[in-house]
C-alpha cells in the first residue's frame, strides 16, 4: 500500500492489518520512553488547507513518536492564501524532500488527485477531503469499537479475550445527525461494512445524501425510533456541520431546537442503549446541539480515549505506508 485515501480502497485484510498494527504502538505509548527510531530520517508534511486541531496535532504526534522530521504547513499565512494551486505547493514539498504528505483540503477529491500526479512522488494520507473521505478517522473508530466491544485490553464491554485479528462481525453501530456533509460517516460506512458490523443511519431525510439506496446501510429518521428497533453497540454522534450548509443550516431542519429535540443524544436518550453501549463523536462537538454535556462526559463516553487512540492508528498507517515495505524484504 502506497497511499491511504479512502477506507473503500482497503480489504478486510488491509484494515485488520493496520487495526493490529496500531494495538502493537499503543503498547509502546505505554513505556517510559515512547519515541521509535522506526522513521529517522524520513520527512513527513502536513499539508492543511482547511481549519483542524486534534487531527493535525495527532498527525503530528503520530510521526514525531516514529522519529520523522515534521512540517507543518498551513495554507493560511502561506503562499497559498497569494493564490498558489495544489500544483505548484505539491512540487514545493516535492523538492524538499517530502516521504509522505497528510493532507486535508475543503475539495473532495484533492488527496487523491495528488496521488495521482507526478507532482510529488511521496505517499499521501488523506486527513479529510471536502465531504468525501477521512480514513484514519474511520480506523480510529474502528480501533475503539474493537476495543471496547470485541475484546483487546479489557474494554468494558469486552466479551471476548483475542486482542488481534478480529473484525467487527456481530456489531450494530448507528451514525446520528449530519450524514449528507460528513466525510466521517462515508468513511465510517465503508470500513464498518468491510469489517462486519452493520450499520443503521439514523438522520433526518434532508441530511441524507442522494443516492443513500445504494449504501450497505438501514436508514431511520428519527433517534427515539432508532433506539425502539435496535440495540446499538455504538452510537455515533456526528457534527452538525453548519459551515458547510449555505444559509447557516436552517435551511436543513426547521431550528437547532427542533434539531436537538429529535436527534440530539441526551442522558434519557443515553439510558435506553444496551448497558455495554458506548458513546462516540469525531470532535469538535457542538454541546447542546447534537449531545449534551450529560451524554458527552459520561462513563460511556469514549469521546477523548478516541482522540488517543488516534495516535496509535496515525502511527501504524506512517509506519505500514513509509516503513512496512522495507521491513518486509
Ligand atoms: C471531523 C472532520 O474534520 O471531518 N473532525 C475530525 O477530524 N476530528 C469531523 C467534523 O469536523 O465534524
Amino acid at each position: 500500500m502506497k497511499h491511504l485515501l479512502s477506507t473503500s480502497d482497503l480489504s478486510r485484510a488491509d484494515a485488520i492489518r493496520i487495526l493490529d498494527t496500531a494495538e502493537q504502538m499503543a503498547a509502546t505509548q505505554e513505556r517510559e520512553i515512547r519515541k521509535l527510531p522506526t522513521l529517522r530520517g524520513k520527512t513527513v508534511v502536513n499539508l492543511f488547507f482547511e481549519d483542524s486541531t486534534r487531527t493535525r496535532i495527532s498527525f503530528e504526534a503520530a510521526a514525531k513518536r516514529l522519529s520523522a522530521d515534521v512540517i507543518n504547513f498551513s495554507a493560511k499565512g502561506s503562499s497559498v492564501s497569494k493564490g498558489e494551486s495544489l500544483k505548484d505547493t505539491a512540487l514545493t514539498l516535492q523538492a524538499m524532500g517530502a516521504d509522505a504528505v497528510v493532507i486535508r483540503h475543503w475539495a473532495s477529491g484533492a488527496a487523491q488527485r495528488l496521488a495521482e500526479s507526478n507532482w510529488m512522488h511521496g505517499s499521501v494520507l488523506n486527513a479529510g477531503d471536502g465531504t468525501h473521505q477521512h480514513p484514519t478517522q474511520a480506523l480510529l473508530d474502528a480501533y475503539t469499537m474493537r476495543k471496547h466491544l470485541i475484546g483487546g485490553n479489557d474494554g468494558p464491554g469486552s466479551v471476548f479475550d483475542t486482542p488481534t485479528g478480529n473484525d467487527l462481525t456481530g456489531l450494530t453501530i448507528g451514525l446520528v445527525g449530519d450524514v449528507l456533509h460528513s466525510r466521517v460517516a462515508r468513511s465510517n460506512v465503508a470500513l464498518l461494512h468491510t469489517l462486519g458490523a452493520k450499520v443503521v443511519l439514523i438522520s433526518p431525510p434532508t441530511l441524507v445524501p442522494v443516492g443513500i439506496g445504494e449504501w450497505p446501510v438501514d436508514v431511520v429518521h428519527g433517534l427515539d425510533a432508532a433506539l425502539d428497533a435496535f440495540d446499538l453497540d455504538a452510537i455515533m454522534m456526528l457534527r452538525v456541520q453548519r459551515e458547510r450548509m449555505s444559509g447557516g443550516g436552517n435551511s436543513f431542519f426547521p431550528s437547532p431546537q427542533e434539531y436537538t429535540r429529535l436527534f440530539g443524544l441526551d442522558g434519557d436518550r443515553m439510558r435506553r442503549l444496551p448497558d455495554h453501549a458506548i458513546v462516540m463523536h469525531p470532535g469538535p462537538m457542538n454541546r447542546g446541539l447534537e449531545i449534551t454535556a450529560e451524554a458527552a462526559d459520561s462513563p460511556r463516553s469514549v469521546i477523548v480515549e478516541q482522540v488517543s487512540n488516534g495516535v496509535a492508528v496515525r502511527m501504524a498507517s506512517l509506519y505500514l505506508l513509509l516503513a512496512g515495505e522495507e521491513d518486509s524484504q
